[in-house]
């Protein structure tokens, strides 16, 4: 009896540390979500920059060209079937297609302002614009994205 309590604690307990992983063929959640991570590794460092005053306008342009060369990564992954473990996409993604290409769109656009405003130089118009980009991760985050 004892041991039948503890074999069922050693099974929650490792099925609880252990990730879910990714095993279909292509792996398409696996491959959106490093994609995303990807982008972040771009993005953050330019708030980073912001936020501490240490603006420095050939890294900030370099890293708003490189997140433009990598936003189109992860969307030809989220095909018709594959909203599934270890996804953190909500079903909206699936159900409200047209939104979810317009939230995209709309972080395309706000790359686009971002670039601009980076050739500029100017602080306050990078900042304006950096803020305008987070908004456009954020929001479809809170739309599309599990917390
Ligand atoms: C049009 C919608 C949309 C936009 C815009 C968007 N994301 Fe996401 N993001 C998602 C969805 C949906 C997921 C969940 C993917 C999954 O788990 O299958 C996600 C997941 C992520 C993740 C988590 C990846 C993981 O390993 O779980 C990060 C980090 C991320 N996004 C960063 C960003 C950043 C940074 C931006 C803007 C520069 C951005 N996203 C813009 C929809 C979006």
């Amino acid at each position: 009896m004892k041991l039948v309590i503890l074999l069922a604690l050693a099974i929650a307990l490792s099925s609880c540390s252990k990730p879910v992983e990714d095993t279909r063929p292509g792996q398409p959640v696996k491959t959106r979500q490093t994609a995303f991570k990807e982008m972040l590794r771009v993005f953050e460092p330019m708030g980073t920059m912001l936020r501490d005053g240490k603006y420095n306008a050939a890294k900030f342009e370099a890293l708003a060209a490189e997140l433009i060369a990598r936003r189109n990564d992860p969307w030809g992954h989220f095909g018709a079937d594959t909203n599934y473990p270890p996804t953190k996409a909500r079903p909206e993604v699936w159900t409200r297609q047209g939104e979810f290409e317009k939230a995209r769109e709309a972080f395309f656009r706000s790359s686009d302002v971002l670039l601009i405003a980076a050739r500029t130089k100017e602080l306050k118009t990078v900042s304006d614009a950096y803020a305008r980009a987070y908004d456009a991760c954020h929001s479809c985050h809170q739309e599309f994205k599990q917390k």
